[in-house]
């Protein structure tokens, strides 16, 4: 285990588990529209590593595109108010959307990419999100597909950062307090 890790929450096994049941979820949900194809949106950059395993436990045929937003927030807390960096390459009108996050905290960056998302009336538009931090308050975002719960705590590795360190970790764990204070 790295240094900086408190403790780990999600091993590499958990992590491919749950991901291949997710997988299989979702392959079974859009099994009906298969012809169409669906497609998987990832909000940059944390949510990449998620969405690339996620990509290869669907069984159907699908598109990956990437979305890059900023949030305003001040830290490791988001505002809500999001500007979008980098806006995705297709046309998602009438398309079967799944958005890829990494965490889902208070939920705002969410909330505000759905309503942006949704705008652009999809087929269909759901999200799969590898963690939900227990956050109080949290915005009401319906999650289709969850991978785990999580703690209030500072969270990396499988992508998630800490001053874009270790997003490489194949585990997720507990930053320790002293690396970020
Ligand atoms: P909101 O609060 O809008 O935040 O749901 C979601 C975004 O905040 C980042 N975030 C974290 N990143 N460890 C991280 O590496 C964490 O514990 C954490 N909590 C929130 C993340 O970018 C997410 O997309
Ligand atoms: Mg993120």
């Amino acid at each position: 285990m790295h240094d900086d890790i408190a403790e780990i929450l999600f091993t590499e096994d958990e992590i491919a588990q749950r991901v291949g049941e997710i997988g299989r979820a979702i392959t079974r949900d859009y099994a009906d529209v298969a012809d169409e194809g669906i497609v998987l949106v990832s909000v940059l950059r944390g949510a990449a590593i998620f969405m690339a395993d996620l990509a290869r436990v669907i069984d159907l045929p699908l598109e990956m595109d990437y979305m890059a937003v900023s949030s305003y927030g001040s830290g490791t807390k988001s505002s809500g108010v999001i500007r979008i960096l980098k806006d995705l390459s297709t046309n998602i009108e009438g398309r079967h959307v799944i958005v890829a996050e990494d965490i889902l905290d208070s939920g705002l960056t969410l909330e505000y990419l759905l309503k942006n998302l949704s705008e652009r009336h999809p087929a269909s538009l759901r999200v799969a999100t590898f963690l939900r931090k227990q956050t109080q308050p949290q915005a009401e975002i319906d999650c289709t597909y969850l991978g785990f719960e999580c703690p209030d705590s500072f969270i990396v590795g499988y992508g998630l950062d800490y001053a874009e360190h270790y997003r490489n970790l194949p585990y997720v764990g507990v930053l320790k307090p002293e690396v970020y204070r």
